[in-house]
């Protein structure tokens, strides 16, 4: 057992453009990182008998792992350092972010990786760090497919199939983005539970509709490699509704995505495990523009560039 936590470690937040719950039934999917989206500082408790205390004020958690029994993030991040044979008492753990938690961004996985770094320090490999980080998202996710956890710690874009390595894609141009909260949470599991029963239920149909998401995301693949962000919002448009039959959107995300459309985007959708969290729009014009019609509604639109590592 390692006793000591480096001083540092980041992670980013993760956006997945095309392939969200296709990608857990062997499809396709696309995702970019949010860089550095969460920072984590570790400092030494004056007792090292003391249980590790961690506090990420902007996403109202402050827990010790004494508390793993009850409290699902510290679960989380207690699995994840013993995985990788860290100290569980003796430290104080303190994170800073400009992310929303529950959102569909990543948060959890974010908190995983850079959890990870703080254990195995900044030379480990990413595939290791990538494995302890899985092992705190299945407490959040129950089966994640890893993406979340390959974009945490890779960032940049990246072309995931599950039980895959990642291939990390260049574009054409950086892609603008306007990443709008809902402000409505969800569960990811629960989300992740409608599609495994829309494919009992209804094997002949909903299966052709998770293989087309896959075909959409390698038609997005290609539109980002053209950067051709006219048709890839299109695709956009075309994967918010598949997901939409599927019965992860909601009335609200759908709402959202009318709205960006209207304004002149060239596509949206939800992103994520959708139910709540963010939709992402592809603005046809100065994103700061699209971003202030849900700005003016209170909202806290994000507007990003994606782009290669
Ligand atoms: C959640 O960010 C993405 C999902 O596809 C679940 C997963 O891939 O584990 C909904």
């Amino acid at each position: 057992m390692s006793l000591a936590l480096h001083e540092h470690a980041s992670a980013c937040a993760k956006v997945i453009l095309l392939g969200e719950h296709s990608v857990v039934h062997g499809q396709p999917a696309l995702a970019a990182g949010l860089p550095e989206a969460l920072q984590l500082r570790a400092t030494r408790l004056d007792d090292p008998g003391a249980p590790l205390r961690c506090s990420i004020p902007a996403w109202d958690l402050d827990f010790t792992l004494a508390e793993v029994s009850t409290h699902p993030v510290a679960r989380a991040c207690g699995d994840v350092i013993s995985h990788c044979d860290g100290p569980i008492t003796g430290w104080r753990i303190d994170g800073t972010t400009a992310i929303v938690a529950r959102a569909g961004l990543g948060s959890s996985a974010a908190i995983t990786v850079a959890l990870a770094r703080l254990v195995l320090g900044p030379a480990a490999p990413i595939e290791s760090v990538v494995e302890a980080s899985i092992v705190g998202e299945r407490v959040f996710h129950g089966t994640p497919s890893g993406i979340d956890s390959e974009v945490a710690a890779r960032g940049g874009v990246l072309r995931f199939v599950r039980g895959q390595p990642p291939e990390a894609l260049t574009l054409a141009r950086p892609l603008p983005l306007v990443i709008v909260p809902s402000g409505v949470e969800r569960n990811t599991a629960d989300q992740v539970a409608k599609v495994h029963r829309a494919l009992e239920r209804w094997p002949a149909i909903a299966r052709p509709v998770v293989e087309t998401l896959g075909r959409i995301a390698n038609a997005g693949q290609e539109e980002l490699a053209r950067g051709d962000f006219a048709r890839f919002g299109e695709l956009a448009d075309m994967a918010h509704a598949l997901l939409g039959a599927l019965g992860v959107s909601s009335p609200v995300l759908d709402r959202l995505c009318a709205q960006a459309r209207a304004h002149g985007a060239f596509g949206a959708k939800l992103t994520g495990a959708g139910g709540g969290g963010c939709i992402v729009a592809v603005p046809s014009g100065p994103a700061e523009d699209l971003a202030a019609v849900f700005r003016a509604e209170g909202l806290q639109p994000l507007c990003v560039e994606v782009r290669a590592a």
